[in-house]
């Protein structure tokens, strides 16, 4: 694409861009983009047992929290305004089948915690994801039969699994397992139950990449997902327009709301779709991304706060209404304090 550039946009030396960087207080004010604590959504993962908390070796700095390691933890996120946080469970071994059924336990630990959570924080939004995999014994996200994943007998599970969560209390359910045609199920399976007013989240541009590693060791389910791992179901790092396909099927289907998924090498992705939808749009800053950028900062290479509040700057400017970040709270503060 070329730019034609109009006279009215000045011509050296009368215009100097330079003018409007001379000082902290004229950069702000001509900053066309801000990061705000409401456009930070933060992942949590919960795990049952007596430990208040685990780490997670991947991702330094991230813990696996037990109910009262959460409520602890929540009470800081409220109060420093982190709008939502979305939840993922590390299920128990013993829990973990070739058919995933545990997702439809209504007192499995995902329901468990939405409980308590809304009844500590009703004005906290809460985001259940909907997809097999930290149910399944293989890993992935859906149900497996000889080899291939099945599309219409997964969407039967999770617009049941989308049901149950909903009426533990979340807020927003949001599929991440790219079954084609899941949407306008779990949508219709809503209505049905007189949940009309749970939103769905879709994971509408999710790319099958190696940047999730560290989330599969945090819900331990990089089990057994074959040589092709998620491909046949996740999108082709390749492909641009077929993103918008996938949105723009999302959006007929009934998503209030899309993600491009992951963030900082999908850019370009946020980007179009922002243009091209006037729907809103989130983006989820994946695992692999924090995970490196903790390992840079841990070698003094670069500075982990700074970084972090670059790249989410770039997802605003790329046009996403809110972020998904491991980072949330540490991020929230600096902002607070600014
Ligand atoms: C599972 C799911 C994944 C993530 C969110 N939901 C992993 C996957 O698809 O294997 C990845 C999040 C991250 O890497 O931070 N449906």
């Amino acid at each position: 694409m070329s730019l034609k550039f109009p006279k009215s946009w000045g011509n050296f030396p009368a215009t100097r861009l330079r003018r409007n960087r001379s000082a902290s207080w004229i950069r702000g004010l001509v900053r066309e983009n801000k990061l705000n604590v409401e456009d930070l959504i933060w992942p949590i993962f919960i795990q049952d047992g007596f430990q208040e908390r685990t780490s997670i070796p991947s991702m330094p700095g991230i813990e696996r929290l037990n109910i009262n390691g959460l409520k602890k933890s929540l009470r800081e996120a409220v109060k420093l305004g982190i709008p939502a946080i979305a939840i993922f469970p590390l299920i128990n071994k013993n829990n973990k089948t070739n058919d995933g059924k545990e997702a439809l336990n209504p007192n499995n630990l995902v329901c468990r915690t939405i409980r308590s959570v809304k009844k500590l924080y009703p004005n906290l939004g809460i985001i259940s994801d909907i997809a097999l995999d930290p149910y399944t014994s293989h890993g992935h996200d859906g149900i497996y039969y000889k080899g291939k994943i099945l599309n219409d007998e997964t969407i039967d599970v999770l617009k049941k699994q989308a049901v149950i969560n909903a009426e533990a209390g979340c807020d927003i359910v949001a599929p991440s397992d790219m079954m084609d045609g899941r949407v306008r199920a779990i949508r219709k399976s809503l209505d049905k139950n007189n949940l009309k007013n749970v939103k769905i989240l879709s994971y509408a541009a999710k790319f099958s990449s190696s940047f999730y590693n560290p989330f599969r060791n945090a819900i331990k389910s990089s089990g057994n997902l074959g040589k092709e791992g998620k491909k046949t179901y996740q999108m082709d790092p390749g492909n641009s327009r077929e993103a918008l396909r996938e949105v723009a099927l999302d959006i007929k289907e009934g998503a209030d709301i899309i993600m491009v998924k992951p963030g900082l090498p999908y850019l370009d992705i946020v980007k179009e779709v922002s243009q091209y939808f006037p729907v809103p749009l989130f983006v989820y800053q994946v695992s692999g991304e924090y995970s490196m950028m903790q390992a840079a900062a841990k070698n003094n290479w670069l500075n982990f706060r700074n970084i972090q509040l670059e790249c989410l700057l770039a997802f605003k400017r790329a046009g996403a209404n809110a972020i998904i970040t491991y980072s949330a709270i540490e991020i929230a503060k600096i902002l607070r304090k600014h």
